[in-house]
């Protein structure tokens, strides 16, 4: 596997590998790899000639009170997996080359920011969308993969590449669970014992929703009452939101929905903000 550093190296890179004919995959990363991460590289891998990965920690998209220098990081153990997915070059850029002095460009974007993990965090999905603009210019991808753990920033990609007329493709890569049921995050490793315990009630209140529906139980308020009464029996449990909406805009949804909804959640374990969610098909209930 090869590591570059430059972008403008990594775009010289990316033109020969077209020039060539080769697909280039692509999976945009903050690093500290777990098997959320190997799906979408196994994913690209099985569709293109060759993947490119981007470790980048984007500190545009941190807020001021999250601690971006203790975002864990280990480039060594990082390049081994990486590779054992059969990722041929991983982008590993420094801030400085990403926003060099004078830098002031940002992507804009409208409605999809102001719900959910945006209404806590305003510049957070344009510190997204703005870094990811960058690699797909760099990196020249023919697809990029983004998996469902974080729906709404998918959704902001999709938005973002539709557009500005990007000329790649957005594939979604599925959510990936430990085998307790709690969504793989880069930050679980920041849960004491207890905390990651009661932290599998968010995958076990997603299932009970899904649960409610193919009940024949459609009534919004009935579905967030029952996940938000299980939540809340964990004592360690602060919930942020809890949360359905339309997709794909992220409307709020309906008293009696129709069509792919997101149920998103997002719950607070001591200091470790969790965010899980499921799509909620109303399809064919009245
Ligand atoms: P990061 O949190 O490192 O995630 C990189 C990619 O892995 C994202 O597409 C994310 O949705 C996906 N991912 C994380 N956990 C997953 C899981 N349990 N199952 C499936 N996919 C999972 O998301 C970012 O980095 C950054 O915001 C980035 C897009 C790189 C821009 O800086």
């Amino acid at each position: 596997m090869l590591v570059i550093n430059r972008p403008t190296e990594m775009q010289a890179f990316s033109k020969a590998q077209r020039a060539a004919g080769k697909i280039i995959g692509f999976v945009p990363t903050m690093g500290y790899f777990h098997e959320g991460h190997l799906t979408l590289m196994r994913q690209a891998r099985a569709r293109a000639d060759l993947v490119v990965v981007s470790l980048f920690v984007n500190p545009t998209q941190f807020a001021p009170t999250e601690d971006l220098s203790k975002y864990p990081r280990d480039f060594d153990r990082d390049c081994r997996m990486a590779e054992s997915a059969g990722v041929s070059v991983m982008f590993f850029p420094t801030p400085e080359d990403m926003y060099p002095d004078g830098y002031q460009t940002t992507v804009s974007l409208g409605e999809i920011p102001k719900v959910l993990c945006g209404v806590n965090r305003p510049p957070h999905f344009a510190g997204v969308a703005t870094v990811c603009a960058k690699l797909f210019n760099i990196v020249l991808p023919h697809f990029a993969v983004f998996g469902e753990k974080d729906y709404q920033q998918l959704l902001v990609i999709q938005q973002t590449v539709a557009d500005l007329n990007m000329d790649l493709e957005i594939v979604p890569g599925p959510l990936v669970r430990e085998p307790d049921g709690l969504a793989m995050s880069s930050r679980n490793v920041y849960l004491q014992p207890e905390e990651r315990k009661q932290a599998t009630v968010l995958n076990r209140s997603l299932r009970h929703a899904e649960q409610m529906l193919r009940q024949g139980i459609h009534e919004t308020t009935k579905i967030l009452d029952e996940v938000t009464a299980l939540i809340r029996r964990e004592p360690l449990a602060q919930i942020d939101y809890i949360e359905l909406r339309a997709l794909p805009r992220l409307a709020a949804a309906a008293a009696r929905p129709r069509g792919r909804h997101l149920l998103a959640l997002a719950v607070k374990f001591g200091k470790t903000r969790l965010i899980d969610n499921t799509v909620l098909d109303f399809k064919g209930t009245t």
